[in-house]
């Protein structure tokens, strides 16, 4: 083995030492799955299958080019017609995945070339690791408000009100590990009195919340300058989402890394998302029962004296705060077949350590009883 390669297994071996090195997990069949972000249950709605078919028997598997390469496809245009319609935007713009999208996105509307000076960030600590690489691609060192904390982030804001670099405020909507809603609204207000750009990652919210499904900025359309959302979760396929201005979608296909020098998407995935975003609204009975269930299910844990966190949505995370613990709690329901996930750092911050309940709205009441049980059961084995 060349010498080189010690580096990189002497960092896997002090992760294993702290329990927080990371392996695929096994295949195998799970009685019950906590683990999946299908929320509407749409991986294996009909009406995506044969979309993804059809479109598969007209045009093929692959999309063959990047769309500024090859020529345009006019379901990628009708994708983002769509899209724009209902999240009252101007335009949208698709990408491959919601990582792709955040991290090319980002660096490109915080280029400081572009923009003539250092952008200044303000962004929420618990964002997505996506939001984090981009502002590192771009060399930003982030003015990181504690979570959900607007009065923190008014401080900072105020702290910088004189400078004249240009702000960008940046948050999830549903936060994907803690399961919380941030308030739009009083973004909105912050990011207009001090002029920032506000920036929405809703890839938990999309399919799920605001008035037709479509996501929580849907209630704002224009007062929120990027919206961004992923079809990875509850629109059940992959991909995601900008909507934004004319101008902005403009500067995006001529900046943003991740769409000019990567193929586009698969078309019968495009196609699959153009269903499954048609089919929102009309789903939006079942996500609201899953919002119910999930309340649920969370007095439930809570009167049991499990440590819930801030969730206020369908994601549930029980903090264990050790990884070790938390890495025996997922084992002990496994061997029930239940699958949960189990969150470490740097995933989640240092004593964090937890699992993340994902519920959907196929989980029986029968499911959730096995997954109370098997918790109660596992803590009784602790004490
Ligand atoms: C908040 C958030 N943004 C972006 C992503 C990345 O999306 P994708 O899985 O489609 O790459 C995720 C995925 O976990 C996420 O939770």
């Amino acid at each position: 083995m060349k010498s080189i390669y010690k580096s990189y297994s002497t960092f896997c071996s002090k992760l294993r030492q702290q329990q927080l090195l990371r392996q695929l997990p096994k295949t195998r069949q799970f009685r019950y799955d906590f683990s999946s972000n299908d929320y509407l249950g749409l991986s294996q709605h009909p009406a995506l299958i044969q979309a993804a078919i059809a479109m598969a028997d007209k045009s093929g598997v692959g999309s063959k080019a990047s769309r500024l390469i090859a020529s345009d496809q006019a379901v990628f245009h009708a994708l983002e017609h769509s899209i724009a319609q209902y999240k009252h935007s101007q335009a949208a713009l698709i990408f491959s995945s919601g990582f792709q999208a955040n991290i090319s996105v980002l660096s490109a509307l915080l280029d400081s070339k572009v923009l003539g000076a250092a952008p200044l960030v303000f962004a929420d600590r618990l964002n997505h690791a996506s939001m984090h690489v981009a502002c590192q691609l771009s060399h930003i060192k982030q003015q990181r408000f504690y979570h959900a904390d607007y009065d923190h982030l008014r401080y900072l804001l105020e702290k910088h009100k004189s400078s004249t670099q240009p702000k960008f405020i940046l948050t999830e909507s549903v936060f994907g590990m803690d399961g919380d809603q941030a308030c739009l609204s009083t973004l909105i207000d912050l990011a207009k009195k001090y002029n920032a750009m506000l920036y929405v990652d809703e890839a938990h919210a999309t399919g799920l919340l605001g008035k037709q499904g479509y996501g929580l900025t849907e209630d704002y359309g224009s007062e929120i300058d990027v919206s961004m959302g992923t079809f990875s979760k509850a629109l059940g396929g992959s991909g995601a989402y900008v909507a934004c201005s004319h101008v902005l979608k403009r500067y995006f296909i001529n900046r943003c890394q991740g769409f000019i020098f990567s193929t586009a998407p698969s078309l019968m995935q495009v196609a699959a998302m153009q269903a499954a975003w048609e089919l929102v609204p009309d789903l939006q009975p079942q996500a609201k029962a899953l919002m119910q269930q999930a309340e649920r299910c969370r007095a439930t844990l809570q009167s049991l004296g499990f440590d819930t966190g801030l969730s206020s949505t369908h994601i549930i995370p029980i903090i264990f705060k050790e990884p070790e613990k938390t890495l025996k709690a997922q084992a002990f329901l496994a061997r029930r077949g239940i699958r949960v996930s189990a969150i470490r750092p740097p995933s989640v911050g240092p004593n964090q350590s937890r699992l993340r309940i994902a519920l959907n709205v196929n989980h029986t009441e029968e499911a959730i009883l096995a997954l109370i049980e098997g918790l109660t059961e596992y803590r009784k084995h602790q004490l």
